[in-house]
């Protein structure tokens, strides 16, 4: 599947001023949670460097209880250590792994980067095994890098 038709969008969320960062950061992940169908559950993550722990800032889907996730621990966690995109076909098959929803079954994990550093994440869960594909990887690392022209 390819997603460069919802650029655009995204494009004009990133750009309404008129709306906090925050906001916005809720309005991309409702667009990518309604618009794409294997994506149910959307969120940015961002990283405290001093106590080295993740936390939840904007997210559609269900509520989750893991707001606040320490580095090296889960999906999330490995990646903002290893600066890598990290996709999970199977999550019942990864040992570090945090369940937020027992309907999960595939994640994929991009990391944000400003100026070099590695400062947060998009984290997407699917309900459907195995979904997650390089356009995917892809599109992600592209609104990443329009995220990170607001912060
Ligand atoms: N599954 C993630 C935790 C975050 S939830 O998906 C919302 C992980 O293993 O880090």
């Amino acid at each position: 599947m390819n997603f460069t038709h919802l650029h655009p969008k995204i494009n004009s969320l990133i750009a309404s001023d008129n709306l906090t960062i925050d906001n916005r950061l809720t309005q991309i992940c409702e667009l990518l949670q309604t618009t794409i169908n294997h994506y149910d559950w959307v969120g940015f993550y961002f990283a405290n460097h001093q106590d080295r722990t993740l936390h939840l800032k904007a997210f559609a889907g269900e509520v989750t209880e893991h707001t606040i996730i320490p580095f090296g621990k889960g999906i999330c966690g490995q990646v903002a250590l290893s600066n890598e995109n990290f996709v999970v076909a199977d999550v019942e098959s990864q040992d570090n792994y945090i369940s937020c929803n027992i309907n999960v079954k595939s994640e994929i994990v991009i990391p944000l980067f400003k100026d070099g550093k590695n400062i947060g994440q998009i984290d997407i869960d699917s309900n459907t095994p195995n979904i997650f594909t390089e356009n995917d990887e892809e599109f992600l690392v592209w609104v990443n890098k329009q995220v990170a022209t607001i912060l």
